[in-house]
């Protein structure tokens, strides 16, 4: 498995992941955000046998970085590619000066959040009806 900085020829395969991993309720990114993010923030992707098995999406904000997006294609679960994806994010921002990491996760999401506890992530502050579907969401910080 290869982590990469993602490209602007990959949006389209970013795109179509997208609409597999997450439902219209939880604001699947458009092509056209892929392309933004992927100019202006820190998106990268996991690639085996030249198919982008995951990606991760961090936002810089000036001194703040946040944790947007992370998703694994269904058949790639399980093999810690979103585990990596986290750990290379977390030393490429170490090394450009970054010491947290921020991010809202669904109460309901039991899988990501046992990956972020795992990666060191706790859990800051429950925040109420953080999603339109009425759901809670962790503010977790590394
Ligand atoms: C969350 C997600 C990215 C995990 O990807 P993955 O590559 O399968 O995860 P990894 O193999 O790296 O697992 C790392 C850790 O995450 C947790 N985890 C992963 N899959 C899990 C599962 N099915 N049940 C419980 N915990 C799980 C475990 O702590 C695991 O460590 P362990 O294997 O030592 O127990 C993937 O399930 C996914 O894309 N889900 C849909 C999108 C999503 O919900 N994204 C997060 C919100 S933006």
């Amino acid at each position: 498995m290869k982590i990469r900085k993602a490209e602007l020829s990959d949006s389209s395969e970013l795109f179509a992941l997208e609409q597999k991993l997450f439902l219209s309720k939880n604001y699947p990114l458009s092509r056209g955000s892929f392309c933004y993010h992927i100019k202006n923030n820190m998106l990268f992707v996991a690639e085996i046998d030249n198919i982008i098995a995951g990606y991760i999406l961090v936002l810089i904000k000036r001194k703040n970085a946040k944790l947007y997006s992370i998703g694994v294609k269904e058949e790639f679960r399980g093999r810690k590619i979103a585990q990596k994806l986290l750990e290379f994010s977390i030393k490429k921002l170490s090394s450009i000066g970054f010491d947290s990491l921020l991010l809202e996760v669904r109460v309901d999401n039991e899988v990501a959040i046992n990956l972020y506890k795992k990666i060191g992530f706790s859990i800051k502050k429950n925040l109420n009806e953080f999603y339109l579907d009425g759901c809670d969401a962790y503010l977790m910080e590394l």
